[in-house]
């Protein structure tokens, strides 16, 4: 009997591996560091049982389609699945997972780094250091924003921006918190819920924590952005089209908006070249989940979802369409 086979469109630890393959599964994994081509993934995706995906790989209708009938499953190693037509996945009976609250705490603690990167501008001073041009201790120089006691706007009351909430009692902050209903958690942390437009004008910190959707595209643009403090500092960890990035350049260029972290982008991995010149932004990598215990707990949950579904069993973290 042909065993039943499993893609892996990019290169995830070993540990994830070991599941797949110790549970009598064949492995292909593309390796290529380039990435995987268009084509590859439509002629691969058709010839497998499951597929285990990540992030940057878009999996339309195109593909669903050319997976069908034979894959069962695409396992997102990532929790956000706007890189997934999930509501065409379930009219073709193809099984989406994702991997939440593994990733939870690893995502708000590089929020956290974000913010406090941002704030007293440790990105600006390890560039002046290692250019040579730092000239010493200066009472005016490199001065930064203080967190403590600060209000913090924590727009998608889920579980990454609870945890987020949670860290900030550290820091004596007020917490604020924009979302389409009233979060328990969030209220046992003291935190208060508000309209939009509150938060935006009463916030020193705003943390973005709410997933790409048609109704969050764009949801800090121009005006929300006009609604800003002039000393406020934008935290985006979700992704990065919620953001409007031409609108975010000007407010950061005309000092509408003082300083902004960003660890995703509207166009991954291009970055508008107007973010590149500004001093007053950090710009990371999209690794908010990129800790070595964090990746081996979204491979090995993403290989047990596999797993589960091709042993004919429920997925352990299925995704619905919204
Ligand atoms: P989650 O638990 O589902 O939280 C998302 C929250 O957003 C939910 O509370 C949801 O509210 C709220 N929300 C959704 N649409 C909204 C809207 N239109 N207006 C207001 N609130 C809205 O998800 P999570 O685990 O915290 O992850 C959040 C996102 O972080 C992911 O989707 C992903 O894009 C991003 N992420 C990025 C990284 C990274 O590497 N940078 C790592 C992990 C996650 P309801 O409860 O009312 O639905
Ligand atoms: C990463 O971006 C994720 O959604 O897990």
């Amino acid at each position: 009997m042909t065993r039943l086979s499993v893609y892996i469109t990019r290169a995830i630890p070993e540990e994830g591996v070991a599941i797949l393959s110790e549970a009598g599964l064949t492995v292909h994994t593309h390796r290529q560091p380039s990435g995987l081509e268009r084509e590859e993934l439509l002629k691969e995706a058709a010839r497998h049982d499951g597929v285990v995906c990540q992030a940057p790989d878009r999996i339309d209708a195109e593909v669903l389609k050319a997976a069908a009938p034979r894959c069962k499953i695409f396992a997102n190693c990532a929790v956000g699945i706007d890189n997934i037509d999930v509501a065409t996945a379930a009219k073709l009976g193809i099984c989406v997972t994702n991997t939440p609250d593994v990733l939870t705490e690893t995502t708000a603690d590089l929020a956290w780094a974000l913010m406090l990167a941002t704030a007293r501008r440790g990105c600006e001073g390890d560039r002046v250091v290692r250019s040579g041009q730092w000239r010493g201790w200066g009472m005016l120089d490199y001065l930064g924003a203080d967190i403590f006691g600060k209000t913090l706007g924590i727009i998608g009351a889920g579980r990454i921006g609870t945890a987020v909430a949670r860290r900030a009692a550290g820091f004596d902050m007020r917490v604020l918190y924009f979302s389409r209903g009233e979060k328990k958690a969030m209220s046992d942390l003291g935190a208060r819920r508000v309209p939009m437009d509150d938060l935006l004008h009463e916030s020193d910190f705003i943390s973005i924590h709410v997933p790409l959707t048609d109704e969050t595209r764009n949801l800090i643009d121009e005006r929300a952005l006009g609604k800003m403090k002039r000393e406020a500092i934008l935290i985006n960890t979700a992704r990065g089209p919620i953001v409007d990035e031409p609108a975010l350049v000007a407010a950061l260029n005309s000092g509408k908006l003082a300083a902004a972290g960003l660890d995703v982008y509207a166009e991954e991995p291009s970055i508008t070249p107007a973010l590149l010149g500004l001093n007053n932004v950090v710009l990371l990598p999209h690794i908010g989940s990129a800790t070595v215990a964090t990746r081996v707990k979204m491979a090995c949950l993403a290989a047990k979802n596999v797993v589960s579904v091709l042993q004919g069993k429920a997925p352990l973290t299925p995704v619905s369409p919204r």
